[in-house]
């Protein structure tokens, strides 16, 4: 029967090419389902010899069993393929690195602030802490800033129109020394403009030795690429017998060597700050082209980073600390310039506008 033949390797070759079991199931039907064309054969044996109907019949049969048995290899076969593609789909790569939690970190002014607080820890200063919210006599007048002085002006500085409660009264400045006399004008409040009040409130309640460095928050009526309208300062004093300049200028050069990890060279250029005599304004050697000139240090080479000078005498005469006996240092610094040139930042706004992208650089 040359038909069951050519009928076989026709169906066995469409097995052999269906690539899904949806196909092979078509193909099942389409041969040996009831209307299929096997069984279309099977029902044309009637017009054959009766003689000859157990062969042909027999022949058919086989012919069904064959392509049964290759439709089922086929099938076996497909399942493994797609057995094959879910395993490799799901598969884990065991040795790529784990992924872990994202955690926050801090932000680059808390890490300066840590780095600076870590010297001077060292050094046996203590963290001193006063209120944002001065009076008029902490921030200016015992700091012997004048009336007239810029610092005071509506302009510079946040004044606060009600009269608001203070954290913490100042003992000695109430009752003795030229605080007494001050008058209406000490009462007023402001956001502090400097850090520089927590020296006085320092004094006022402590007696020397005094070892203190005092980070944080101040306020002025400034915005731009350099400035924003609060940022953070670190002031220190030490006030003890026998302090000298010399001490501040070694505390000072020995810090800015451990800040910036570098030996640059440090001046002290002769400056005006109405609470220190004699004051200085210190320069380290830029810390981009170390002293070549470039665009951060304003092709000067150098880099004014700090402010200080010994207490001046009104000052401890506001605190009623003798003069005769004592001496001291005080400095100060604003933690953002610092880190902007730790980190090579130049705006100093992406410091205060909480950009994910920014911050999680550092
Ligand atoms: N308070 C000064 C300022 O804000 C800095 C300073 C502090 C200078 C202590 C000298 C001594 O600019």
């Amino acid at each position: 029967m040359d038909d069951l033949t050519k009928l076989l390797n026709e169906a066995e070759h469409a097995v052999e090419q269906t690539e899904s079991l949806s196909e092979l199931d078509a193909i099942r039907v389409d041969y040996l389902g009831k209307k299929g064309r096997f069984t279309a054969i099977l029902k044309n044996l009637g017009t054959l010899d009766p003689s000859e109907r157990p062969k042909a019949g027999a022949a058919i049969n086989e012919a069904k069993k064959q392509l049964a048995k290759s439709m089922g290899e086929r099938k076996a076969a497909l399942e493994a393929a797609a057995l094959q593609k879910v395993l490799d789909d799901e598969s884990i790569d065991v040795t790529l690195p784990a992924r872990g939690p994202s955690s926050g970190g801090l932000h680059p002014i808390t890490l300066t602030l840590q780095r600076v607080e870590s010297f001077f820890a060292t050094r046996g200063f203590q963290v001193a802490q006063g209120p944002e919210i001065e009076d008029d006599y902490h921030n200016f007048e015992a700091l012997n800033i004048p009336g007239h002085h810029p610092a005071r002006a509506m302009h510079d500085t946040f004044y606060l129109k009600k009269p608001y409660p203070l954290a913490d009264k100042c003992s000695r400045g109430e009752e003795g020394g030229r605080a007494a006399d001050a008058g209406q004008s000490r009462l007023g409040r402001l956001l502090r403009t400097h850090t520089s009040p927590v020296q006085i409130r320092t004094m006022e309640k402590g007696e020397p030795p005094l070892k203190i460095i005092c980070p944080g928050r101040v306020y002025r009526c400034d915005s731009d690429l350099t400035h924003t309208p609060m940022f953070h300062q670190v002031e220190g004093l030490v006030v003890d017998e026998g302090v000298s300049f010399a001490a501040l200028k070694t505390v000072l050069t020995d810090f800015l060597r451990y800040f910036f990890e570098k030996e640059l060279a440090v001046r002290f250029r002769p400056s005006y700050f109405p609470f220190t005599e004699p004051s200085a304004e210190v320069d380290v050697q830029c810390v981009k082209c170390e002293g070549k000139g470039c665009r951060i240090c304003k092709q000067t080479g150098w880099l004014e980073v700090l402010g200080c000078g010994m207490v001046h005498p009104n000052v401890f005469d506001y605190c009623n600390i003798d003069t005769q006996r004592y001496s001291g240092y005080a400095f100060g610094l604003g933690i953002e310039r610092f880190a902007m040139l730790k980190y090579g930042v130049s705006d100093l706004r992406t410091f205060f506008e909480n950009d994910l992208k920014f911050l999680q650089q550092f």
